[in-house]
C-alpha cells in the first residue's frame, strides 16, 4: 500500500490529506478561509498566505493523527506546485519541502487541475481512461481529455473569466455573499431563468467566454435602477446560472462526442452545482457521468493525493530545488 501525505495551499483553503494506493482516504483535512475574505467579498491574496501560514502546521499533524500515521509510515510526500496565488501556493511547497527533507521521503510535485481531473477515483476507482473532463473552478475553466495517467490534454479554456468567476462576481453584484456559486445555486432554485442573458458560443472551438455575461448582468442591474424597474434576485440568479450552465454543458457533452469518448469527469468547485450535473447528464447521450461529491470538486488534498499516486509509481520525484509557479500550464504536464 502506497501512502501518501498531501497538501494543498493554492488558494483559500489548506489542506492536507493522506491517500492510500491514490483512492484510499485515510485522513482528510480542509481549513476553509472562507470567513475570513467574505468580509472583503472575495479571496484578499495578502491574507490568504498569512493564514495558510498559520494553519498548515495544525492541518498536516491533524491529517496524520486522523490517519493514525506518523511521518515514517509515509511513502512520499505531495504539495500543489501550481496554477494558483503564489503566496498561498509557496507556504504548501515550503513546508511540504521541509516535512520531505526532514523525514527523508520523496517529493512529488502535482499540477492542481490534474488534481481535481483525480478527484473523481477517490469515490469511483474504476474510472477509466481515457476520458473527457469538465474542469470548472474560481480560476480555470477547461475542457481536456485525460488521456492516461498523469497525460491530460487541453482542448479548450476560457478566455476571459473563469466559470466559478463569473458566478462570484456576478453573485456580488446581486449582494450575494462569496463564495458566488453556492449562493447563486441557492437563489436560483427559488426564481425561474425568466431573462435570457447572452451566451459565448465561440463557434466551433471549445474555448469559454464569461466576461460578456458578467457585463450584460451588471447592465441589466444598472437599467432597472435607473429605470426604477424591479427584479428579483431569483430569477436574475437563475438566468445567469443558465446562461453559465449551458455553455459549460453542451461544450462537454460536444467535445465527448466528436472524440468518441466514453465518459464524461466534472471537476473543480463549480462541478459542485446541481444544474450543471443534471445539464450534463440530460446532454450525454448515455456516456457515463462521473462528479465529485462536492467537497472533493471544492479544494481538498485528497485530490492531490490521488493525482500523485502516477507521479510516485514513475519514480517522478521533485528536488528541493522545486519552486512554487503562479501559472503553471496544464499543456506541458506529462
Ligand atoms: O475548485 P475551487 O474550490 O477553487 C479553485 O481552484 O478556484 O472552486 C471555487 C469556485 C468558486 O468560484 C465558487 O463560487 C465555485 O467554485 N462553486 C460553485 C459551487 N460551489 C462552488 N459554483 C457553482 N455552483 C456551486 N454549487
Ligand atoms: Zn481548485
Amino acid at each position: 500500500m502506497v501512502k501518501i501525505l498531501a497538501i494543498e495551499s493554492s488558494c483559500d483553503e489548506t489542506a492536507a490529506a493522506v491517500v492510500a494506493d491514490g483512492y484510499r482516504l485515510l485522513a482528510n483535512v480542509v481549513a476553509t478561509q472562507i470567513p475570513v475574505h467574505q468580509l472583503y467579498g472575495g479571496v484578499v491574496p495578502e491574507i490568504a498566505s498569512r493564514e495558510h501560514l498559520n494553519a498548515v502546521a495544525p492541518v498536516v499533524e491533524r491529517a496524520l493523527a486522523e490517519a493514525g500515521l506518523a511521518l515514517g509510515d509515509l511513502d512520499a510526500v505531495a504539495v500543489t506546485q501550481g496554477p494558483g496565488l503564489i503566496g498561498s501556493l509557496l507556504v504548501g511547497v515550503s513546508y511540504a519541502k521541509a516535512l520531505a527533507l526532514a523525514a527523508g521521503l520523496p517529493l512529488l510535485a502535482v499540477h492542481h487541475l490534474a488534481g481535481h481531473m483525480s478527484a473523481p477515483f477517490l469515490e469511483h476507482p474504476d474510472l477509466q481512461f481515457p476520458y473527457l473532463a469538465l474542469v470548472v473552478s474560481g480560476s480555470h475553466s477547461g475542457v481536456a481529455v485525460a488521456e492516461a495517467p498523469g497525460r491530460y490534454r487541453l482542448l479548450g479554456q476560457s478566455r476571459d473569466d473563469a466559470a466559478g468567476e463569473a458566478f462570484d462576481k456576478i453573485a456580488r453584484a446581486l449582494g450575494l455573499p462569496y463564495p458566488g456559486g453556492p449562493a447563486i445555486q441557492r437563489a436560483a432554485a427559488a426564481g425561474q431563468p425568466i431573462y435570457d442573458f447572452p451566451c459565448a458560443w465561440l463557434a466551433d472551438s471549445y474555448d469559454f467566454s464569461f466576461s460578456g455575461l458578467k457585463s450584460a448582468v451588471l447592465n441589466f442591474l444598472n437599467r432597472c435602477q435607473m429605470k426604477d424597474e424591479a427584479y428579483r434576485v431569483e430569477d436574475v440568479a437563475a438566468s445567469a446560472q443558465e446562461a453559465i450552465v449551458k455553455v459549460l454543458a453542451t461544450k462537454a457533452a460536444r467535445a465527448a462526442a466528436e472524440l468518441g469518448l466514453d465518459t464524461i469527469v466534472l471537476a473543480g468547485g463549480v462541478a459542485a452545482n446541481q444544474a450543471l450535473r443534471d445539464r450534463v447528464q440530460q446532454l450525454a447521450e448515455g456516456r457515463r457521468v462521473v462528479y465529485p461529491s462536492p467537497q472533493f470538486c471544492t479544494d481538498n488534498a485528497a485530490m492531490i493525493g490521488a493525482a500523485a499516486l502516477t507521479k510516485y509509481e514513475q519514480a517522478d520525484f521533485a528536488d528541493f530545488s522545486l519552486n512554487a509557479q503562479a501559472n503553471l500550464p496544464l499543456y506541458f504536464y506529462d
